[in-house]
């Protein structure tokens, strides 16, 4: 999910981090998941130096990194809220990571903020849950507008949620990263009806000013992802929106190597 947003006035990196899912299919990380992720982390560290503001839209490990804290030295750092609407695990973190900030970055409280900068505007929603409650705590969301208009939703995994789609559907952006429905888990950890009412939100904000929908994340650790939302491709091909995912975005070739990784294990022959 990490995401560089160059205006003329600012450069924002939000949740710059990069992680792999520990398990998969019984599996841990193939190395072709381990090279691929310092690859990642290189083009990260080269971003980050050229970054005004970062922005932390929780404490999850994929979105921040204690260990490479040094990254944000001297630079301005929105943070979601440490203390407040945050669940406990969360909270743990939040501290670690601003004991490695004190002293070394301006920190901010991002929760419902907005604020401008030249012409950038930068807009913070309130905490809404993780995903489809707040047992894994909150995230914030990001609006970011000056010729064109952006919208980072963070783990919302879905948006299934009347508080996350109406913030969303209020900004009325033209580009929208969504962290999308967690199909890998269906009937399991993720309802049918969370997908069926992420699916309706998602199309439900088409038709106005939206011309990019880039759903990633959660939703792209399942290989059959396109068929699972296959109306919102379906409304998209007719209202004039491009549903995509961030790799295709970037121009960049799509690798689920996390929802690919038993056939990784097949092919390279290596034990598990
Ligand atoms: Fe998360
Ligand atoms: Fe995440």
């Amino acid at each position: 999910m990490a995401t560089f947003i160059e205006t003329e006035s600012t450069r924002i990196f939000i949740d710059p981090g990069v992680a792999l899912g520990p398990r998969r299919y019984g599996l841990p990380p193939h190395p072709a998941e381990l090279r691929k992720m310092e690859e990642i982390w290189l083009s990260i560290e080269d971003l980050a130096e050229k970054t005004d503001i970062f922005v932390i839209t929780h404490y999850h490990y994929d979105h921040h990194s204690p260990e490479r804290a040094e990254m944000l030295e001297g630079k301005t750092v929105f943070i979601k809220d440490p203390v407040n609407r945050i669940n406990h695990s969360q909270k743990r973190r939040a501290k670690t990571f601003l004991s490695l900030l004190k002293d070394r970055s301006e920190i901010a409280i991002a929760d419902g903020q907005r604020i401008e900068m030249g012409n950038t505007l930068l807009e913070f929603s309130p905490p809404v849950p993780h995903g489809t409650d707040s047992k894994l705590g909150y995230v914030v969301m990001v609006y970011v507008e000056e010729k064109e208009s952006f919208i980072f939703t963070s783990d919302v995994e879905g948006a299934s949620l009347d508080e996350q789609i109406r913030w969303i559907s209020e900004r009325d952006a033209e580009t929208i990263f969504v962290d999308g429905p967690m199909t890998y888990m269906l009937g399991y950890r993720y309802s049918v009806k969370s997908l069926e009412k992420s699916i309706e939100n998602l199309v439900g904000i088409m038709g106005n000013r939206l011309r990019n929908l880039v759903l990633d994340h959660h939703l792209t650790r399942d290989i059959n992802w396109r068929e699972k939302i296959a109306g919102i491709f379906k409304a998209g091909e007719d209202l004039g929106v491009n549903v995509l995912s961030a790799a295709e975005f970037a121009g960049e070739k799509e690798l689920l190597l996390e929802a690919m990784r038993k056939e990784l294990y097949e092919k390279s022959g290596l034990e598990r």
